[in-house]
């Protein structure tokens, strides 16, 4: 889901709120585990994702990725900021394979996740992530 914030967009806890919305539409019937993304292009727009399941447990997708793949499919390429929000004591990180694909377009984002309670931890992806596999298309 897509959504245009303006100035204001780059503010963080609107972000988390944009995640913690859109967790409550995870899918996560088998973990229970829900998750909500929110994804803010540096056109000032907010992509939000939740984990989506399957009884086929190895199809499922993590919130970060669906929040990527939608705004990536909507034409954006430049994102500065990814917001998360778990119920969990302290706030997660993405996993490998979501920390991959965030860093397909950049080299860095900044990246606020927070819990359900309102404990909240900055990171950047660089720090979570520092040598990620990149092809350089140019050669
Ligand atoms: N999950 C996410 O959506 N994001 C993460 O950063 C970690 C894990 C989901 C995948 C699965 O649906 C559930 O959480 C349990 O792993």
């Amino acid at each position: 889901m897509e959504k245009v914030f303006g100035k204001k967009s780059t503010d963080n806890k609107k972000l988390v709120q944009e995640a913690k919305k859109a967790r409550g539409n995870a899918y996560a019937p088998y973990s229970k585990f829900k998750v909500g993304a929110a994804l803010l292009s540096k056109k000032d727009k907010v992509y939000t994702g939740a984990n989506v399941e399957n009884s086929s447990y190895g199809l499922s997708m993590c919130a970060e990725r669906v929040a990527w793949f939608g705004a990536v499919s909507s034409g954006e390429k430049e994102f500065s900021k990814l917001a998360i929000v778990a119920d969990t004591k302290e706030p997660v990180t993405p996993c490998g394979a979501c920390r991959q694909i965030l860093l397909e377009f950049c080299d860095d984002l900044e990246i606020i996740s927070a819990t359900i309670k309102g404990k909240v931890k900055r990171y950047t992806l660089k720090e979570l992530y520092p040598f990620p596999f990149k092809v350089n298309l140019k050669n």
